[in-house]
């Protein structure tokens, strides 16, 4: 029978496709033991579309996924692409999704699980209980901004420039978005630029600061922290923190600095959304904040949690199935607590376990909670 819930699986490259697999064994534990369903259909991303048609994403790919539901996306990129040209280098096709599909928040939580607090470099009572969610403004900013690339000035010098560059409404959109997550949360959020050395950090702030007056959010507690700060605070003394909004640079840096705390990178989810229509339905792509890692890809050693949560949160924010979403948190955090563990996470008297097996166990630990 046909569902009305489309995904569009693209693994990509390195451990993307190794990670991409255990959440198809979570989906047919869902056909059979939840009787929901999805249209899955898969396709080529990053260096995979390079290998077969010399593009990073074809045409075709991207009508897929701004067709699609949700789309789930593994990791792209890999040495052997490195020398690639700036346009079909595999990253360029990650970039062309977020920006055709005007993904333009990314939510990345940052969530401490207590099974894992002996997996962190920090002191337990640093991170115990820690719950952050960064919002990083994904479509806008240096990484798209123009002009860039390689000028030679009249007097022959040669240099390369890249743009950073922010409107009004590319700020408030996703200050909007963290404002109203953060109402359902602890309702403090901080806003992180540069004001001190950069014009667009000084427009963001004020863009930041007049939307919190306009009378829509006086119950949100509004700190403004510069960004360099805001990286020694994160491991300083993270749980100072509720909801902090960022650029696109910054929230990229942050989120992986943010990943530490809870253990591993390959822990982390994310969810990069648009803007809600008038049918009450935005787009969005839900992928790991890690990369292809490619110097363990092949061998079956990737974390696949940080996928699995991915998808958990497409459950959540794409099709409104929060006990299912609840569901597969509870199973990844049982299978922590059962001391089962890949190597990026692994402790003294752990059970060491390979991808497949961590994706095996958790679908033993959903077994065991749906009736
Ligand atoms: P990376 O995230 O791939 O790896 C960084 C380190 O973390 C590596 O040591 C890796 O083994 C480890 N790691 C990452 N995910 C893990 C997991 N699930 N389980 C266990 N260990 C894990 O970052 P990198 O090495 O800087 O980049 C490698 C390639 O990935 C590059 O081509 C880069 O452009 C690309 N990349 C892609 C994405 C994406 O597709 N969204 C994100 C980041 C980097
Ligand atoms: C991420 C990655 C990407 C980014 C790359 C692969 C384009 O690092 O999703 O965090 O820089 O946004
Ligand atoms: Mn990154």
């Amino acid at each position: 029978m046909a569902s009305n819930k489309s995904l569009l699986m693209l693994p990509g490259d390195g451990i993307g496709p190794e990670v991409c697999q255990e959440v198809r064994k979570v989906l047919d534990w869902m056909d059979k033991r939840r009787a929901v369903s999805f249209d899955v259909k898969e396709g080529l991303v990053g260096g995979a579309a390079y290998d077969a048609h010399k593009t990073a994403i074809t045409d075709e790919t991207m009508q897929d996924a701004m067709d699609a539901d949700a789309v789930l996306f593994g990791a792209v990129g890999g040495p052997q692409y490195d020398n690639l040209g700036w346009d079909v280098r595999p990253e360029a096709g990650l970039l062309r999704l977020r920006k055709e599909m005007d993904l333009f928040a990314n939510l990345r939580p940052a969530v401490t699980f207590d099974a894992l607090l002996d997996a962190s470099t920090l002191k337990q009572e640093v991170i115990q209980g820690l719950d952050i969610m960064i919002i990083r403004e994904l479509t806008a900013g240096v990484y798209f901004g123009e002009p860039r690339g390689m000028q030679t000035l009249p007097d022959g010098t040669e240099r390369c420039i890249d743009t950073q560059s922010y409107t009004k409404a590319e700020i408030e959109r996703v200050t909007e978005v963290a404002f109203d997550l953060a109402r359902k949360r602890g309702s403090k959020v901080h806003s992180v630029e540069k004001a001190n050395v950069m014009k667009t950090g000084v427009f963001w702030r004020q863009t930041v600061s007049e939307l919190h007056k306009s009378g829509k959010y006086d119950d949100i507690e509004l700190h403004h922290m510069y960004a360099d700060n805001c990286g020694m605070q994160l491991v300083r003394n993270p749980k100072q923190f509720d909801v902090i909004v960022t650029d696109n640079l910054f929230g990229d840096m942050l989120s992986d600095v943010a990943a530490m705390l809870t253990g591993s990178l390959g822990m982390l989810p994310s969810a990069s959304l648009g803007a809600v229509d008038e049918f009450g339905r935005r787009k969005a792509l839900y992928e790991p904040v890690h990369g292809s890692a490619p110097d363990i890809a092949g061998q079956g050693m990737a974390n696949p949690l940080a996928m699995l949560l991915s998808f958990a949160m497409t459950l959540r924010y794409s099709f409104d199935l929060q006990e299912d979403a609840d569901l597969l948190e509870q199973a990844a955090q049982a299978v922590l607590s059962r001391g089962i563990r890949t190597g990026d996470i692994m402790a003294a008297g752990a059970e060491k376990v390979s991808t497949a097996q961590m994706g095996d166990a958790v679908c033993e630990e959903l077994d065991k909670r749906a009736a």
